[in-house]
């Protein structure tokens, strides 16, 4: 009986996944273009007219001048792991229509509570529906002034990649001068970051890349670089403090073994489109779970939180010089769909970037 009322609530709960798609796109007032789909999948994304956010009193709104993809964006567009769909993404249909999180751009307007910014203020930061040319976010949330000596582009490819780096070799890695810290997938979005930070805090940093990718990493600040395409960092003979894996291409005894002994495991990636496509990184996240308190070493998984304390950290560092964004290709605002395809095969170089006029 109770399968079978699973199955009904299933069966009602699916059918009646909607969103307001035609609402949103239907002759708003005062129109602004944005990236929307009614559908999952790529070939539904389109640039629409919707109606231009307006901020509340402890908002601002923002002119988007660019903003970045992140793998989190075709998870989003093609709805998998579909366990995302069972919670809270959308069922049979997206219920957010809007896409993209990192922008940057100029403040136009802000509310009464606010204080941290001004009109005319260049800030970056995240908010759903960053693919649009106005997004508006809460003034105390993930946003930051942008440092004079980034571009706008630049400053777009910062939030996701940019705080999960950080937080993962700040928070999870606690990384200390002098130590290993072996980073997997280091010519990525994250992983270029990750390189960089990792250097600034005195560790000392081996990247995994490929071929083409090494000169990239090397240039970044890696001590060694190792190109996965003709060694296995997993069968090297080198013990790491902290490993960062961007690419859960290795199985975590494989891990563990070339791990000191209170060594941590950070794990940040959750494979591509066509891995595990029901329950995504999920299946590896409980075996860390349930391996970590078993073993001297930390493992886990981290989920990045955005917040303008780090991006304030992170702008900091890029005004220093310690920091710059590596940017592989750069598209319009009707090319997201290009884009995202792109950033899909797995094989950027640094970060993918939206320009919007
Ligand atoms: N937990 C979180 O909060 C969080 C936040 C952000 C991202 N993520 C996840 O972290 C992962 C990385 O994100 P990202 O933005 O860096 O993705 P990305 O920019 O798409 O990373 C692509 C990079 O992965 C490298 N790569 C592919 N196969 C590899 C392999 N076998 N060994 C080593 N490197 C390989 C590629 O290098 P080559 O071209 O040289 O192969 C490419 O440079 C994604 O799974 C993403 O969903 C998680």
């Amino acid at each position: 009986m109770i399968v079978l009322a699973l199955l009904v609530w299933f069966q009602i709960a699916y059918w009646t996944s909607t969103n307001d798609y035609d609402r949103q796109t239907a002759a708003p007032n005062h129109p602004m273009k944005a990236i929307v789909y009614s559908d999952y999948g790529l070939s539904n994304l389109k640039l629409e007219n919707i109606e231009k956010p307006v901020p509340n009193d402890d908002q601002i709104l923002v002119k988007v001048r660019a903003a970045s993809i992140n793998p989190y964006d075709w998870h989003f567009v093609e709805g998998t792991p579909y366990i995302m769909r069972m919670m809270g993404v959308g069922l049979r249909k997206p219920k957010d229509i809007q896409l993209g999180v990192d922008f940057a751009g100029t403040v136009e307007a802000v509310g009464k509570n606010v204080t941290q910014f001004k009109p005319g203020d260049e800030v970056f930061g995240g908010r759903g529906g960053a693919f649009a040319e106005y997004v508006c976010r809460r003034a105390d949330g993930a946003v930051a002034l942008k440092p004079a000596n980034l571009t706008f582009e630049q400053a777009a490819s910062v939030n996701i990649a940019g705080i999960t780096a950080l937080q993962a070799l700040r928070d999870k890695g606690n990384v200390q001068p002098g130590q290993k810290v072996l980073i997997n997938g280091a010519s990525g979005g994250v992983g270029t970051f990750a390189v960089q930070i990792a250097k600034s805090f005195g560790a000392a940093v081996t990247g995994v890349c490929s071929t083409r990718n090494v000169d990239l990493v090397r240039s970044l600040g890696a001590d060694h670089v190792i190109d996965y395409t003709k060694e296995d960092f997993a069968k090297g003979t080198e013990r790491y403090d902290v490993i960062l894996d961007n690419v859960p291409n290795h199985s975590l005894s494989e891990c563990r073994r070339i791990l000191t002994p209170n060594g941590k495991y950070v794990m940040i990636g959750g494979g591509g489109p066509n891995d595990s496509r029901w329950v995504g990184p999920f299946g590896r996240v409980i075996k860390t779970m349930v391996l970590s308190p078993f073993t001297s070493q930390k493992m886990g998984m981290m989920m990045a939180d955005a917040n303008g304390k780090d991006l304030t950290i992170l702008a900091d560092m890029m005004q220093s010089g310690k920091l710059k964004p590596v940017i592989d290709r750069t598209y319009k605002l009707n090319e997201v769909q290009a884009a995202i395809a792109y950033v899909e095969e797995g094989h950027a170089r640094g970060k993918v970037v939206i320009t919007v006029e």
